[in-house]
């Protein structure tokens, strides 16, 4: 299926006709200007400004140390690049749970000095307060269910969510409630095919997967992993398109090599 090139720019609205139709939606983060033009150009629909920047932009483990002035600083920059593309931008860690009030007034910064089309959030039931209240100021929210890496410290581990009943039928129960709270889409990620099929099946809003199979409404991937720029990070739901860690090591190789060997810059090369 070929790029919609007749949505001018795409909305919730949108999103949800998608859902309808049963057309794919195409979901990639961005946390720069240059990279956000080109995903932007070649037609993604959603452009998410991740908290992932914190592994991939900054280099730090987990999600958590990432601030909100960081948040706002990419999404600055990505909004900038982007014609197209509804673009949503996390909410870090510690700015929305426990206190509604301040999860507006993170949403309302972020929407107010990036130009950012929506918020995402982690999390079910626990937050639905703080979703009823940026909600509240007219912003889109899109909730993040499954594997949430901002709860990385209680769940100890990056492996698969939901496999047991319990788990699944919180997650169910949650998804449920991000759709009755007004959230215009959901991700899921890191859980079984089957019940991430399912929850897509249940709720009327778009459900974009990561790790979660094809019977979802879209899919999300982290444009590092997905450009093989991240290079230890291949989990078994990640496609890698490039290699771009050997190609742009090898680049670097040539670069020096013709540095020191004096054949860069040549003739032509100079003024
Ligand atoms: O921060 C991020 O990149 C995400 C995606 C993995 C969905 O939340």
């Amino acid at each position: 299926m070929s790029v919609n090139k007749e949505v001018k720019r795409v909305t919730t609205h949108v999103l949800q006709e998608m859902k309808l139709r049963g057309e794919k939606i195409s979901m990639l983060t961005a946390y720069d200007f240059s990279l956000a033009r080109i995903i932007d150009q070649a037609g993604v629909d959603v452009i998410l400004v991740g908290d992932s920047a914190s592994n991939v932009m900054a280099g730090h483990e987990t999600t958590l140390p990432i601030t909100l002035d960081q948040m706002i600083y990419h999404a600055q920059s990505v909004i900038r690049a982007v014609g197209r593309a509804f673009v949503v931008v996390d909410l870090p860690f510690g700015t929305y749970q426990g206190n509604s009030k301040e999860a507006l007034n993170s949403a309302i910064r972020i929407m107010k000095e990036t130009g950012a089309h929506g918020v995402k959030l982690e999390g079910g039931t626990e937050v639905v307060e703080s979703i009823n209240r940026i909600l509240t100021a007219g912003i889109p929210v899109m909730g993040h269910l499954g594997l949430t890496p901002q709860s990385i410290y209680k769940f100890g581990t990056y492996t698969v969510r939901a496999k047991e009943e319990m788990e699944a039928q919180k997650l169910r129960e949650d998804a449920r409630a991000l759709q009755e709270a007004g959230c215009f889409a959901i991700v899921l990620e890191k859980i079984p095919a089957a019940l991430a099929a399912e929850v897509a099946k249940d709720v009327a809003i778009p459900v974009i997967g990561i790790g979660a199979g094809g019977g979802v409404d879209g899919q999300v991937l982290v444009l590092h992993d997905m450009l093989g720029i991240s290079y230890e990070f291949k989990p078994r739901f990640l496609r890698q398109y490039l290699n771009l860690y050997e190609d742009i090591l090898n680049a670097t190789k040539s670069y020096i090599t013709d540095v020191k060997s004096k054949d860069f810059p040549n003739e032509k090369e100079q003024y």
